[in-house]
């Protein structure tokens, strides 16, 4: 049994069948893979484009979606073993996990970092533990990294430009008033350099370098398709030659817990909003982002307006990947 928590467990040969298969499901729209077969998609935080393109995917494959947001319309879960449960928790993810998979054929889970302690965020203890206490596959909706974002990315990049190998490809910060979740930079990192990409992240400073953990594996996988990792704070460079921009917030490291202290020093990196006059600087680069999206802070109308930017493909490409994935973890069950 499989599960799909990071793309980094897949090679890139199952990614790209879970792709092509993708490709099939998007002209082909239904079938009964998931007939009889039911899903729980648990949400610990809001989403929109996750849990749309999960729950009709779902159904298109004649399955069906039970959605449980733990804490308001579900028990509050404990994660800590051996706890003495006398706060919020009502029950253990011990008995929960294990009941949803009595349910269930596939749990799918988002819980996004808390902020306060990077260590234990980097552990992803939420999702890691449904997967140690489950019988079942269990799916990432994002936690530190988002992998089914990754998949819907590549695809998207694959439909517009073929074969991605050697492609200049940018990952950017860019502003936002609040400090985000660094899920969609770190799997930027991870894909496009797996899929044999050179790749630039460019970020304001050395506080908002990106996790070593996921520098590392992009920059390991760059070395070994004979590609090249670069980090760069200079905006120029970065956009020069592009064939892909992707554009993300996330809060600096460096900060972690502290947002107050570092609304300080963000707040002097609203230039990095993606405009028309970077963008004209590439390699007429396609530019993409994971939405939501806050117009005009992150990027601008212009941009967003504009032929090269394909984020409503992406999204809608969330559907496809996710679909093909579902009908993959059940045959690998
Ligand atoms: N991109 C993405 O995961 O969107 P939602 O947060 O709306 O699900």
């Amino acid at each position: 049994m499989k599960n799909f928590i990071s793309t980094s467990d897949w090679t890139k040969d199952e990614l790209q069948d879970i792709l092509d298969y993708a490709k099939d499901l998007k002209i082909n729209r239904f079938n009964d893979a998931l007939k009889n077969k039911s899903v729980a998609l648990l949400f610990f935080n809001p989403s929109m484009r996750t849990r749309t393109s999960f729950e009709l995917g779902i159904q298109e494959l004649g399955g069906y979606a039970v959605v449980l947001h733990p804490g308001k319309d579900a028990w509050p879960i404990e994660f800590k073993l051996n706890s003495i449960m006398d706060e919020e928790a009502e029950e253990h993810i011990i008995e929960v996990a294990k009941v949803l998979s009595d349910y269930c054929d596939l749990i799918a889970i988002r819980a996004f970092p808390k902020f306060i302690n990077l260590e234990e965020d980097l552990s992803d203890n939420v999702i890691n533990s449904f997967a140690k206490y489950a019988s079942v596959p269990v799916i990432n909706m994002e936690t530190i990294t988002h992998p089914c974002q990754e998949l819907a990315h590549i695809l998207t990049m694959q439909e517009n430009l073929g074969d991605l190998n050697g492609k200049d490809y940018l990952l950017t910060w860019t502003y936002h008033p609040k400090p985000l979740n660094t899920a969609v930079a770190n799997s930027s990192l991870l894909i496009a350099s797996k899929f044999g990409m050179n790749v630039k992240l460019l970020c304001p400073s050395e506080e908002y370098i990106l996790h070593e953990n996921y520098i590392n594996e992009a920059e390991k996988n760059c070395n070994s398709n004979n590609r090249t990792f670069e980090v760069t704070h200079d905006i120029e460079y970065g956009y020069a030659n592009a064939d892909i921009v992707y554009a993300k917030s996330w809060g600096s490291l460096s900060y972690y817990g502290n947002p107050k202290e570092e609304k300080i020093i963000r707040d002097g990196f609203k230039h990095f909003i993606v405009d028309g006059v970077k963008m004209s600087k590439t390699n007429n680069a396609l530019f993409s982002h994971c939405l939501p999206l806050r117009r005009n802070i992150k990027a601008t109308d212009e941009v967003m307006d504009s032929d090269y930017c394909v984020a409503i493909q992406e999204a809608g490409n969330r559907m496809h990947v996710q679909k093909s994935l579902l009908t993959t973890l059940l045959k690998e069950k």
